[in-house]
């Protein structure tokens, strides 16, 4: 679906939503950089300590020559840590990163390029279910899947296994996939995550609104809306809630609807949840996987966990 018929649905529904995907524009983008270098945002952090440390022997479990396919790259930053551990072990490497951003996609492909003359990229500006479904796999060689960040976490339950199952489908005998998954923790520690003092997950959270102003003829006011984060227990997940602060009729003019929103009334646009080992392996079985291998940062925050076709 488009941005615009997503926005038509997910603004109809009740209770309101918009889809996570939607955040990653140019300045979207550039935002999520910010958030990485925040000191309350942990994940970044602790999974580039991960990989710093286990790049080699996450690359030798899988075994050489490989090809890397990313889920989410981002700036690809944490990336590296693997293209030199592969590189280590082979003259070339073919990588393929698939991100929603354009944007994003473009600076990293071009900074790979330049930083690593023997790496062929294979850049996909996708979400992740098309991307996979483009993806030409007919070099013969092994592949890990990279799915980062915590990148899952966006995903209910139902869709994590849709994800992982276009995944597996795409997998040969011998292939791996690196899944990054933060885990549950104090809630305090969640909430400053989500919630820094400094504004900038409330940034992001509001510029989705912009991009609807700026793409679709919005009219919406950020200074009317209030960044929230949550953390629900029983579901799991941190969620991220734009709150109207007051009664508001916002036209969009592309989509010619306009948007009524109560005071106190929330947008939900996004879903960041929290495993334990347990949901991991679980997850991991329910698509066609077993988790080989698992390696944890020094907080024991966050996992990388190695898995392969079962
Ligand atoms: C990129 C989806 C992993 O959920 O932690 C960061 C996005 N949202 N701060 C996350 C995000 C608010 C991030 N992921």
């Amino acid at each position: 679906m488009s941005f615009a018929a997503d926005v038509r649905a997910g603004l109809s529904h009740h209770p309101k939503t918009l889809a996570a995907k939607y955040f990653y524009d140019e300045l979207g983008s550039t935002l999520f950089e910010a958030i990485c270098k925040l000191p309350e945002y942990y994940l970044t952090r602790a999974e580039t300590e991960i990989l710093e440390h286990h790049a080699d022997e996450i690359v030798d479990c899988v075994g050489t020559p490989i090809e890397l396919i990313e889920l989410g790259s981002g700036s690809a930053m944490k990336t590296r840590y693997l293209i030199d551990a592969a590189f280590r072990r082979q003259p070339t490497l073919q990588y393929r990163p698939i991100d929603i951003s354009k944007s994003a996609l473009d600076e990293s492909t071009s900074a790979l390029r330049e930083a690593y003359p023997n790496l062929s990229v294979d850049p996909h500006a996708d979400d992740y279910l098309q991307g996979l479904r483009r993806l030409r796999r007919d070099n013969g060689q092994r592949a890990l899947v990279l799915f980062l960040g915590s990148n899952v976490g966006n995903f209910d339950p139902a869709e994590a296994e849709r994800t992982l199952h276009a995944v597996s489908s795409t997998l040969r005998n011998g292939d791996a996939v690196l899944l990054g998954a933060d885990l549950k923790k104090d809630p305090a520690i969640l909430h400053a995550a989500y919630d820094d003092p400094l504004g900038v997950t409330a940034a992001f959270n509001k510029n989705i609104l912009l991009r609807i102003n700026r793409e679709l003829g919005g009219h919406f006011d950020l200074a009317a809306f209030e960044h929230r984060a949550v953390w629900s227990a029983p579901a799991g997940r941190v969620e991220m809630l734009l709150v109207s602060t007051q009664a508001q009729r916002v036209p969009i003019d592309r989509l010619g609807m306009s948007v009524v929103l109560e005071a106190g009334e929330t947008i939900h646009t996004e879903s960041s949840y929290k495993y334990d080992a347990g949901q991991i392996e679980t997850l991991a079985r329910a698509t066609g996987f077993e988790v080989v291998q698992r390696w944890m940062d020094s907080s024991g925050g966050f996992s990388s966990n190695l898995l392969k076709r079962a």
